[in-house]
């Protein structure tokens, strides 16, 4: 299928339902996310090819540290073997990595590989590939009030001064845009602390598939009704 028109410039996608797939195939949930991890390869393949220049994935929320240890275990050996595997083909593939989060919990030797996959794949221009880890919008919120008062008390910049491209500088997707599409799969209706500031006018479209039987043809359903939208941004 040829999508035609309107192309987001970038699309962010609430990875939901891995738990529901395992569940369903009577496999513990660690099998849902391994399985997710491979419609993420997808994922990454087909936002190339239709030529969508950035693509944010909510890999890990701030929530999700309530999970079972052994649940976080296997999320961050997902981690791992993304960043060991991956990060060679995504620079072979010219698709630029960046994280998008607090990743201060995260053990030095982890942080070195993030930046270090962020470092190699800087000069790549085809799609730009943002993994939300440790990622809250009420805390980047916290983050970004909490930057622009430390520069308010230096006396660095005036309480007048302060608008929506201060925030923008200090929100861990600065420099990203806004998604124009929100993508949330499994069929739950909310956001889940994601992207809150910069969700403003995104269109959202959740979709009753679950995450491990994400397909091209969804993702093109997806792209298909966005390009229906009239987005007006608060205009008549
Ligand atoms: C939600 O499903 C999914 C997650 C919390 C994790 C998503 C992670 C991956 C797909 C793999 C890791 C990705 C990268 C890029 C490192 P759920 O477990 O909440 O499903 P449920 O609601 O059905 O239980």
């Amino acid at each position: 299928m040829r999508v035609e028109r309107t192309i987001p410039r970038h699309v962010a996608i609430i990875m939901d339902g891995n738990g529901r797939w395992a569940k369903r195939q009577g496999l513990p949930r660690t099998f849902g996310h391994a399985k997710g991890m491979e419609r993420v390869e997808d994922c990454v393949k087909w936002t190339k090819e239709f030529e969508i220049p950035y693509l944010t994935l909510y890999a890990f929320s701030t929530e999700n540290w309530q999970r079972p240890k052994e649940e976080i275990e296997n999320l961050m050996h997902l981690l791992d073997e993304f960043l060991e595997r991956k990060v060679p083909e995504l620079k072979e593939n010219n698709v630029r990595l960046r994280f998008v989060g607090d990743l201060s919990p995260f053990d030095e030797n982890r942080r070195e590989r993030i930046r270090e996959g962020e470092e190699r794949t800087r000069d790549c221009s085809s799609l730009q590939l943002n993994i939300a880890l440790n990622y809250g919008g009420r805390q980047e919120m916290l983050h970004v009030i909490k930057e622009i008062g430390k520069r308010l008390m230096n006396g660095k910049i005036d309480l007048e001064e302060v608008n929506s491209d201060t925030v923008n500088e200090y929100l861990y997707t600065s420099g990203i845009p806004d998604p124009d599409l929100i993508i949330r799969t499994a069929g739950e209706m909310r956001l889940s602390n994601f992207l809150l500031w910069q969700s403003a006018y995104s269109e959202l479209y959740v979709t009753p598939v679950l995450w491990p039987e994400f397909e091209k043809k969804d993702y093109e359903s997806a792209l298909k009704e966005y390009s229906k939208r009239e987005r007006r941004f608060g205009r008549i």
